[in-house]
Order: C-alpha cells, then sequence, then structure tokens
C-alpha cells in the first residue's frame, strides 16, 4: 500500500508530462490514495518530508532531462527509506534517466518502487500543430499511466536497474553551460515578435530557469534549455524560433498548464 500523501511534484514544458502526472493521481484518488500535483520547479527539495511517498515526473530532453530537475534529485533531503518512484515522457529514446535516476535516490536513501517512460508527441520544432498521430499517442499515453498507477497501488510497479553506460548519456545535457545545450542556444535562439506581444509578462513568470526579463519587451539571457514552456503558453504565440516557422505545440488543457505553472494545483 503507498503511503499517503502521495505528493507528486511535476515539471511540464508543454503539456505532455503534467497530463500523465495528473492521470495518476486521478487513478489514485479513485482508489481511495490521497494524492496531490506539486510544481516542482517552485518547489523546495525539502518540502518532500511531508510526502508519505514521493513521486517525480517530467520530460526527456538531451536523453536525460532538464538541469533543474536533477538539482530537485540532488538536493532531496535523507530519505530515511521513503518510497519514491518516477514518470518520464519522451518522443523517441531517453538512455540517461531510469538507470542514473535510481541510482541518485538510492544514494539518498529512498525506495525506488516504480519508474515508467511513456511516449508522446514531440513538442519540439514542430511544424504542425496536430499530426494525425498525436491524439492516439496521447490516448495511449494516458492508458500507460493510469495502469502504472494501479501497478503502484497494487505494489506491483518495478524501477529497473540498468548498468553504468547511462551514466555518461546524462552527463552529455546535466549542466546547463554544456557544449551541448551551448550549442542549442546558438542554433535555435529564441525571439519575440513584437507584432504578437501584448507585454503581458507572463513568459517571464512561467520561465522555470529565470531566464526571461521583462524590459520594453520580453528579452531572454543565456541560460534557456528549450523546455518550450513561454512558446506553449504566450498567449499571442509571439515567441519562437528566429528565423524558423515553427508552431507551438499543447499537450494538456491550457487552463491546466497555467494554473499549475503560475498557482500549483
Ligand atoms: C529541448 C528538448 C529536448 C528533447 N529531447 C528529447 C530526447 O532526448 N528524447 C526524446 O525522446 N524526446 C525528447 N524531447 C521531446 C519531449 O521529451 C517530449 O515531447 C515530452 O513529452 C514533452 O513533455 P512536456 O509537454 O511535459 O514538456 C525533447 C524536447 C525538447 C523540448
Ligand atoms: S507571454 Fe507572450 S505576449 Fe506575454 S509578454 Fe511574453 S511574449 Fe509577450
Ligand atoms: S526561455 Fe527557454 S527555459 Fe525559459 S521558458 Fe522559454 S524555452 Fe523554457
Amino acid at each position: 500500500m503507498l503511503k499517503e500523501p502521495v505528493l507528486i511534484y511535476v515539471f511540464s514544458g508543454s503539456g505532455n508530462t503534467l497530463s500523465l502526472a495528473e492521470r495518476v493521481a486521478d487513478v489514485l484518488l479513485e482508489d481511495g490514495i490521497a494524492a496531490q500535483l506539486r510544481p516542482l520547479e517552485r518547489s523546495d527539495p525539502g518540502d518532500t518530508r511531508r510526502a508519505g511517498t514521493i513521486g517525480l515526473a517530467f520530460p526527456v530532453a538531451m536523453f536525460s532531462t532538464y538541469p533543474f530537475v536533477w538539482d530537485f534529485v540532488e538536493n532531496l533531503p535523507d530519505g530515511h527509506n521513503k518510497d519514491i518512484f518516477m514518470l518520464d515522457t519522451l518522443a523517441g529514446f531517453s538512455g540517461g534517466i531510469v538507470g542514473p535516476l535510481k541510482r541518485a535516490v538510492s544514494t539518498r536513501g529512498y525506495c525506488p518502487i516504480g519508474a515508467t517512460e511513456i511516449r508522446m508527441p514531440s513538442n519540439y520544432a514542430r511544424t504542425d500543430r496536430e499530426k494525425p498521430e498525436d491524439g492516439r499517442l496521447r490516448s495511449r499515453g494516458s492508458e500507460k499511466a493510469a495502469s502504472f498507477a494501479k501497478d503502484l497501488a497494487s505494489g506491483r510497479a518495478s524501477w529497473p536497474s540498468i548498468p553504468l553506460l547511462p551514466d555518461l548519456v546524462k552527463r552529455l545535457g546535466r549542466d546547463p553551460r554544456s557544449s551541448a545545450w551551448r550549442a542549442m542556444r546558438r542554433k535555435f535562439p529564441l525571439s519575440v515578435d513584437v507584432q504578437k506581444c501584448s507585454r503581458c509578462g507572463l513568459c517571464s513568470k512561467v520561465c522555470p530557469v529565470g531566464n526571461i526579463i521583462m524590459e520594453a519587451f520580453p528579452g531572454f539571457g543565456d541560460s534557456c534549455l528549450f523546455c518550450q514552456r513561454c512558446i506553449s503558453l504566450c498567449p499571442g504565440e509571439a515567441i519562437g524560433v528566429r528565423g524558423r516557422s515553427f508552431v507551438p505545440y499543447r499537450g494538456a488543457d491550457l487552463e491546466k498548464m497555467l494554473d499549475m505553472a503560475c498557482n500549483g494545483r
């Protein structure tokens, strides 16, 4: 039986992970287990002391996940054998998460009870708003998340052990100043279309790494991790990659995404 409350710390740039973390919480609630979502990027890792069971939910990026997700994990307090699980969403392949994260949480004294990686539509460099397979991927993803939640509740979930090679993959993007992230920033710089921007300041508020400064218009610093959040949430669709005609992607209801990004659930 899962120890309550189950607090699921979730980061989602464009909604895929949020929708599946919500599905997990809803299925647990239907089973009578108290489960809530928390905004990972705005939570103090020390807050997890209040959880009976910790959930981590985040997207795959650079075959691993965003550096601020790793920062959260690496600053978790001593686990005292508390149960922890993870869910990530991805468009294709990760390689640098399941094994390294298991080692990271085990080293901190947690008991890793379940891990799942669920394929969802890609949120990156999209030229189509909605592809024919997107709806199918989202509904299969939702089913997988529900089945993962049932496995967690019944004690049937597992977190596989994966040998050391994934630690090398993880290192690719672990440091936000790494050459991989710097190359992305050079190749795909974000910019604002001032004709579309209403100067509402939302993008600056929701950026998980404080990379957007509001002046007359939003200005981008040099710490972008391409999480897509500002692009996905901008009400005027004013943010894009300079010189490219990519379109924003949203994998969850906009109100829910805004609520999570601005207030937490
Ligand atoms: C910067 C960036 C890097 C990504 N890297 C990977 C990757 O290495 N492997 C993969 O399968 N998907 C990758 N993706 C796709 C996302 O992981 C996937 O679409 C995810 O479901 C997005 O979740 P979200 O909507 O909760 O932000 C990447 C997306 C972005 C924006
Ligand atoms: S969220 Fe969009 S409209 Fe609002 S300030 Fe940012 S770019 Fe402009
Ligand atoms: S500026 Fe970069 S890191 Fe910040 S919200 Fe936008 S895409 Fe994410």
